[in-house]
């Protein structure tokens, strides 16, 4: 079901998935903290990830660079020079703006453009700056005016070359200046000294850690072309506008591969493999198909080293936008590195007797991202009857097993009867050894039912007059159907297997 942001930011709030940083000094505007189950499901999502491309490929292996590196690695990466985005300034309110990311309204009379109104106070996305546009041809039809609007990106408006004008919305002209190039690295110094030759950088990516330690590898680790190395770990990067929760922040966590190819390789079907095989483990973590897409990057917008670049992206509660970018970069890093570190980065290819820099494919993808995608693809609704045969909304989070903080949850019908609660303990501790599960004795079944639900625990498992009267069945009921069955416990932990956990 289609979600807004706010409905999710308000549940990850309230069961402790995710928290502002620093929420009690008034947050911290780009950087999150990731709470017991948030942090559950992070990892998980992690796991998954590194079990799937690196431990069950042979071709992949693992690494874990430092996040502060060499200053030189990022010259000759190109990120001191042009790791930038365009900024605008609000001359009244010195807010600032992504200037590829705001949105004006070219104002038409008679076919003849009389000036630009910003639609936009603080929004970025289109289908925001959609609505607001048509708001304000409504309010100008009301004042009789003929005049046209047409939305424009600001960059191609080019709205500071002209004369604002007051918008008929708020009256206001709201003048910006014109773009210039804003540095999204975070800067820090290293050493005692506080000068331009101590200045460091917090990595914008995890990738560069993997072409400076290109050598290493091949020197270490019998790797033969093609192969990939994947990391996964913290990158920062000083947004200009960080918003849409935890889509664009500040601090954030990738998961990269640098799969190197010969440049004698065909690196069209081996682009292809990796976008289907990225889209297919977003399929195994839960995420719908039908919620994926891919967006090709024009020949035009590329950069110059680039061979190809596909988006995949996904219908997250602000629209479709980019999930993973999965780039062709052609050999353009390592002979950067090269270069700028005087050391020969060659690859020796055994069978073509042939020394050369391999080419690579770079699937790159962000884990918050992952798991906004997450959240947004198991967030649910439905009405199920309450202790007393009512119907009653329920909000339940449909995670696949394979990632969900808690695999079960286990109760004892009531408290207060030793026999039941430690039946109860017995089969709790038999499953925490295998899984992260849940233990809850207090309150009505249907309340303890529904708690699971809104976490997103695919399992509940009952403990019950009949387990300790009866033959040792105890219940086990599924949180997508609510449906129960009676199971011995080592059904019960052949079916949580079986469904993935
Ligand atoms: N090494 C290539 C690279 O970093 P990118 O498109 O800039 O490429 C890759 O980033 C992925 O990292 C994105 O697709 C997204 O999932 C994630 N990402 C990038 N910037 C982010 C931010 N500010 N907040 C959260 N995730 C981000």
């Amino acid at each position: 079901m289609a979600v807004d942001m706010a409905t999710i930011e308000g549940l990850c709030k309230r069961r402790g998935f995710i928290f502002r940083s620093s929420e009690i000094y008034g947050g911290f505007n780009g950087f999150f903290d990731y709470g017991p189950l948030g942090a559950e499901l992070k990892n998980n999502i992690k796991q998954a990830w590194w079990k799937d491309f690196v431990h069950k490929r042979d071709d992949v292996v693992g690494l874990d660079a430092s996040i502060i590196m060499h200053p030189n690695v990022w010259r000759a990466s190109g990120h001191v020079d042009g790791f930038s985005d365009p900024m605008v300034d609000c001359k009244e309110s010195k807010l600032r703006f992504r200037a590829d990311q705001l949105f004006f309204a070219e104002v038409k009379v008679d076919g003849e453009t009389i000036g630009y109104v910003s639609v936009l106070e603080d929004e970025n996305m289109q289908r925001d700056a959609e609505e607001k546009a048509a708001e304000l041809k409504r309010k100008l039809a009301k004042q009789g005016s003929l005049g046209e609007i047409v939305l424009k990106n600001y960059m191609d408006a080019k709205p500071f070359e002209y004369e604002l004008i007051p918008s008929p919305a708020t009256g206001k002209a709201g003048s910006l200046t014109p773009p210039r190039d804003f540095n999204l690295m975070f800067q820090t110094y290293v050493g005692a000294l506080r000068d331009e030759t101590a200045i460091a950088y917090l990595r914008p990516e995890t990738a560069q850690g993997i072409f400076a330690d290109f050598k290493n590898i091949v020197d270490t680790s019998r790797v033969k072309l093609p192969f990939g190395i994947a990391q996964i770990g913290k990158a920062f990067r000083n947004e200009i506008t960080p918003r849409n929760f935890i889509f664009r922040s500040r601090e954030f966590e990738q998961m990269e591969i640098e799969y190197f190819i010969s440049p004698y390789d065909d690196w069209k079907a081996l682009h292809r493999q990796w976008i289907d095989a990225c889209k297919a483990w977003f399929v195994s973590i839960g995420l719908p198909a039908k919620d994926l897409a891919e967006d090709v990057h024009p020949q035009e917008k590329l950069a110059h080293y680039a061979k190809a670049c596909t988006d995949i992206t996904f219908h997250f509660p602000h629209g479709l936008q980019e999930l993973q970018g999965i780039a062709v970069r052609g050999n353009f890093d390592l002979t950067q590195h090269q270069n700028a570190s005087k050391t020969n980065l060659e690859y020796f290819d055994e069978a073509r007797k042939e020394k050369y820099l391999p080419h690579v494919i770079e699937p790159s993808l962000g884990v918050d991202r992952t798991f906004l995608a997450v959240m947004t693809a198991a967030y649910s609704e439905d009405e199920v009857p309450n202790d007393k045969g009512q119907a009653e909304k329920r909000t339940f989070l449909k995670f696949s097993p394979r990632i969900a903080p808690f695999k079960a949850a286990v109760f004892p019908l009531v408290k207060n009867k030793p026999e039941l609660f430690n039946r109860a303990r017995e089969v709790y501790a038999k499953l925490q050894n295998r899984w992260n599960v849940f233990f809850d004795a207090t309150g009505a079944i249907g309340r303890r039912y529904r708690r699971q639900d809104e976490i997103g625990t695919p399992f509940c498992i009952t403990i019950d007059f009949e387990t300790i009267e009866g033959n040792g069945s105890v219940t086990l009921r599924d949180r997508d159907t609510t449906k129960q069955v009676r199971l011995s416990v080592d059904e019960v932990i052949k079916h949580i297997e079986e469904a993935g956990a």
